[in-house]
């Protein structure tokens, strides 16, 4: 048995701990998961109605093409529907990106750090990585730039990025694109774009009608509320999606997903309400981090990327031995740091105080 060079030590993914894995390990009978950037108010009580009542529809397979949530897309952000590619959660569509477009004589460029599944996808295919350092946690786009040749396949620009929940300026955005050769595939990943308050966020919508080669990536695991049902999609010129296209397999979607996404879109009022209270937990680590004189990254995300000025490690120990999970940010390229998903304002207050125990039990060693 040969298996792709490129396979070889690869790890796999580490999600977060299981919350149930975590109650059994530290006898705890509650536990509040911040690792993963899902939606503390869960989703939209439409979203179960609609799966309800289609739930003995399982002996028949999904409809491949998605018409109904496609139209319900395309309708809502203001494109055509041939223009829509549905991945089973937006992680499906890098990986039909890289699997169409990348393979052993060609790169990919990404910031680094970002977001892992970019460079993992591309090392599948066998494609070269490369890494450019970003500075303060933004993408680094004139260095991104330069690190493009003719092998270039795909550029990468998470915004806002995971992990650091900075964001590229509209200004720097169109300061960029307008320089990428066309030959190179620039990905918008917008995973978080719900959150997003900047006013200078870019719109990348309108930019698809000037600019061929620029593919943008939503989903509906964050601010939607749906991460468990798994749907992302992306949004390209009609040319790209069918290029795209027989690379997803015919039914990636569930019928539920597909349910529940569509019924996601018809509540705003639910993503209004979750937003304004994302700003306001957003305050409330603003102030913790203040109070505690912690440094942290501006976060246009559900998430706060804290540097704890110690191995982010113990602080993931600390918290998960009193039921809290959140992702250490050893593994995420910021190694003294944690990011932390921002929850509920009771779940954020119960968290401050156990970290500032944390602090004052383990404070850092000067010099
Ligand atoms: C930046 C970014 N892109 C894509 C994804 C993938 O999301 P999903 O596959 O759930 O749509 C995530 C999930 O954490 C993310 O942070």
């Amino acid at each position: 048995m040969q298996a792709k060079p490129q396979l070889k030590g690869l790890p796999s993914y580490k999600p977060g701990k299981p919350i149930e894995e975590v109650k059994k390990e530290f006898g705890l009978t509650k536990v509040v998961k911040l690792a993963s950037n899902e939606n503390p108010f869960g989703a939209s009580p439409k979203v179960a109605e609609a799966i309800r009542k289609a739930a003995s529809h399982t002996a028949v397979y999904p409809d491949g093409y998605a018409a109904v949530l496609r139209e319900k897309v395309a309708g809502k952000f203001g494109v055509a529907e041939n223009q829509l590619v549905f991945g089973n959660g937006s992680d499906e569509v890098i990986q039909f990106l890289c699997r169409a477009f990348l393979s052993p004589d060609t790169n990919t460029v990404t910031a680094d750090p970002t977001f892992s599944q970019y460079k993992l996808n591309a090392t599948i295919e066998g494609a070269e990585v490369r890494e450019v350092p970003s500075k303060d946690g933004v993408h680094d786009l004139e260095a991104m730039l330069e690190a493009i040749d003719e092998n270039t396949r795909i550029i990468w620009v998470c915004n806002p990025n995971n992990p650091s929940g900075t964001y590229v300026s509209e200004e720097a955005f169109l300061r960029f694109i307008e320089r990428v050769p066309k030959h190179v595939l620039v990905v918008s990943d917008e995973a978080y774009l719900e959150y997003v308050t900047a006013e200078d966020y870019p719109k990348t919508l309108p930019l698809l009608k000037k600019y061929d080669n620029l593919m943008i990536l939503r989903t509906f695991s964050k601010a939607y509320g749906l991460a468990a049902l798994r749907v992302g999609f992306g949004i390209a010129n009609p040319r790209l999606i069918s290029i795209l296209d027989p690379v997803r397999p015919p039914f990636n979607n569930t019928t539920f997903a597909h349910l529940g996404a569509i019924a996601a879109l018809e509540d705003d009022a639910f993503i209004e309400e979750c937003v304004e209270k994302n700003n306001s937990g957003m305050k409330q680590f603003e102030a913790f981090c203040k109070k505690n004189d912690l440094y942290f990254y501006p976060s246009q995300t559900n998430f706060v990327l804290i540097d704890f000025k110690r191995s982010g490690n113990e602080v993931f120990d600390y918290l998960l031995e009193r039921g809290f999970i959140i992702r250490s940010g050893e593994a995420l390229g910021f190694p003294t740091c944690a990011r932390i998903t921002i929850g509920s304002e009771e779940q954020n207050d119960e968290l401050f105080g156990i970290l500032e125990k944390f602090l004052a039990a383990k404070p850092v060693q000067q010099g």
